[in-house]
């Protein structure tokens, strides 16, 4: 039995403890970790030590794993692995903050990544957090009549503005044409379902979202920009203060991320892969 630690007050977020990521995992573990994730959307296990394989290895318990687009942050021996790392890794581009605007990774793909393992290598003596907030209770603490209004909308999601507003000092460069042929513009339900407990989450994001299907730019503009503000309230967010050796385990279909700044005279290497996921419903 899983021995969990509540590190909200809510469900949110929650430790698991007394579990060591670099031994393989029995498969009744393993349905407990789903069904964790399932209740509380994101799980940490501190105070771990595990090299790539191991990473690899842990995640693939949940499923296949997504290869991102844009190559030259990805291990060259671990193309599974995306590396937030402030020096560069093995050749990969440095990233200081990749993460540093709300969103819910890669919801820009028809087939949205169910989750996310973030494991902390190097981490800044302050800030580097990484912000999280609970997209079940956002959408729950909605009124009657705007979960109305919701029902049944749809929001478009693209990569390449974001892409290109990122920056790496405004040198960074656009999408190329072939990355831009693999993730072209998509919609999904802004209400979205959890195929496996019937729980609704709100999906859109600051990051990837574009406008409302069917709305005036306007009027779309106005509706996310509210329901933007509302995901960002203080009472959803949980700030993860990231230990070397800490690996968070968050579910992409009900959760937002942010990562926060820092001092990049520190190093901050992150290391994180990204299970695949289903056409959200
Ligand atoms: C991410 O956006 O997946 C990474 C967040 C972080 O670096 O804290």
């Amino acid at each position: 039995m899983l021995s969990l630690k509540p590190m909200t007050t809510t469900k949110f977020v929650t430790e698991v403890e007394d579990i060591d990521l670099s031994q393989p995992i029995d498969a009744v573990t393993i349905k407990d970790l789903r069904d964790a994730i399932n209740r509380h959307s994101i799980l940490v296990f501190r105070g771990q030590s595990i090299d790539n394989d191991q990473h690899l290895a842990f995640s693939r318990n949940f499923g296949d794993l997504e290869i991102h687009t844009v190559k030259q942050y990805l291990l060259p021996d671990y193309p599974e692995i995306i590396a937030l790392a402030n020096r560069g890794e093995n050749g990969t581009t440095p990233i200081d903050n990749g993460g540093a605007y709300w969103h819910s990774d890669i919801s820009y793909k028809a087939k949205p990544p169910m989750g996310s393992l973030l494991y902390s290598l190097e981490v800044p003596p302050e800030g580097g957090d990484t912000l999280y907030t609970d997209m079940y209770a956002a959408y729950d603490a909605l009124s009657e009549e705007m979960k109305g209004t919701l029902e049944g909308l749809r929001a478009v999601h693209g990569y390449a503005a974001r892409f290109a507003k990122m920056g790496e000092g405004g040198k960074r460069p656009q999408l190329s044409a072939a990355q831009l042929a693999e993730v072209p513009e998509v919609s999904h339900p802004i209400v979205r379902t959890n195929p496996e407990t019937g729980r609704k989450a709100l999906y859109v994001n600051e990051g990837f979202t574009l406008s409302i299907v069917g709305m005036a730019m306007d009027e779309s503009r106005d509706l996310l920009d509210r329901l933007t503000a509302h995901t960002m309230e203080p009472r959803f967010v949980y700030a993860h203060k990231w230990r070397v050796g800490d690996l968070v385990f968050w579910d992409n279909r009900a959760t937002m991320h942010c990562a926060t700044a820092y001092d990049t005279q520190y190093a901050r290497t992150m290391h994180r892969t990204t299970i695949q996921g289903d056409v959200p419903i």
